[in-house]
């Protein structure tokens, strides 16, 4: 399949896996980018730039394909030095970045300048038309549904994705519900050129994160992730556990008057403890609605190979089925 993201980024298949804290080592992204999609290391889950050097550096000796680095400019406990990781990136040969958080206007000028792709995240239209006007390549346009941070617009793909559609000039993919053929063609449909998966990426073997966080995914359903931090404008959906009740009841008391210090406990240094010693209920986690649609734990060339031929299937037989009035055809395609 070929569309605008595809050629944007040189890749076979038009699926990106999206940064994610703790998961996006070199073993998944590579895994990505040699099955045809476009595999992300997460730049800050290396706490230097030294040490995100040697992550593209070792993510370089498992794939020959193009991959990329995310750089998440959120709020923090203490700022990261940016140019540096940036230059890490450009020393390390990486041609495609993927900004999220806040607009990377401020350093477009030093990723132009070493000829990176920039694919900027964002939550809503006036932030892709925003990123659109500082010069970033595409958009990857992250509905309400997603894991990770929503934004504060609520307003799912459904909406989101045609209304894209009808603003933007340069190509976009759909991030944040995505889970397979049925959410890559409904993607296409709507506008977009690809999609980007977070959650799905977590529950395939080569994932370097403990088997825990797979089973747990596989065991939730679509009603099991909920939103904090929404008092502080900095909302995460997450996986619910105890940790994630206990918080929801602080921010429930507190209400508008909530600090982040309120529940530190509930969300710092959470990651580690969650993704590489397994302890699922350490604290808050990242985790989309998603979740109801993940019932395997596949290899990544698995699940993307499954994705092209379902959509394939899906395009040629359910919906020109259609076309040709063939009410039964190809409907059953998962
Ligand atoms: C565990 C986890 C950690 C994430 N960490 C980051 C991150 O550090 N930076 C970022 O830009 N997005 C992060 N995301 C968001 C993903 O890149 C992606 O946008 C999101 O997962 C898409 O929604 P989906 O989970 O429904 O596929 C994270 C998502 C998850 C599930």
């Amino acid at each position: 399949m070929k569309t605008a993201i595809t050629e944007l980024f040189g890749i076979r298949h038009p699926i990106i896996q999206g940064g994610m804290h703790y998961v996006g080592f070199a073993e998944l992204a590579s895994a990505v980018s040699n099955a045809g999609g476009l595999g992300i290391i997460t730049g800050l889950t290396q706490r230097t730039p030294e040490l995100l050097a040697k992550e593209i550096a070792r993510c370089r000796d498992m794939t020959d394909q193009p991959f990329g680095v995310n750089l998440t400019f959120l709020p923090t406990f203490a700022a990261p030095p940016y140019p540096e990781y940036i230059a890490a990136i450009v020393e390390g040969g990486v041609k495609a970045v993927e900004t999220a958080g806040r607009s990377p206007e401020q350093y477009m000028p030093a990723l132009k300048a070493a000829g990176i792709k920039v694919i900027h995240k964002c939550t809503s239209v006036r932030h892709s038309l925003k990123a659109e006007r500082i010069g970033c390549d595409a958009v990857s346009v992250d509905g309400f549904e997603c894991g990770g941070h929503p934004g504060e617009d609520d307003v799912p793909n459904m909406i989101l994705l045609p209304r894209a559609a009808e603003e933007l000039k340069i190509p976009f993919v759909a991030s944040g519900g995505m889970a397979d053929a049925r959410s890559l063609v409904a993607a296409l449909a709507m506008g977009a050129s690809g999609m980007n998966m977070g959650t799905r990426f977590m529950a395939t073997k080569e994932a370097p994160i403990h088997d825990n966080v797979k089973k747990a995914l596989v065991a939730a359903s679509e009603l099991d992730t909920r939103l904090i931090m929404r008092a502080l404008r900095n909302t995460e959906r997450v996986l619910d556990n105890p940790a994630v009740e206990r918080l929801l009841e602080i921010e429930r008391v507190k209400g508008k008057d909530l600090k982040i210090a309120d529940i530190h406990d509930q969300v710092a240094g959470i990651y580690p403890k969650v993704m590489i010693e397994g302890d699922m209920d350490a604290g808050a986690w990242s985790c989309g609605m998603v979740a109801g649609l993940i019932h395997d734990i596949p290899t990544v060339k698995e699940l993307i190979d499954r994705i092209m031929a379902d959509a394939e299937r899906i395009i040629r037989k359910r919906l020109t089925g259609f076309l040709d009035g063939a009410i039964e055809a190809g409907q059953k395609v998962a």
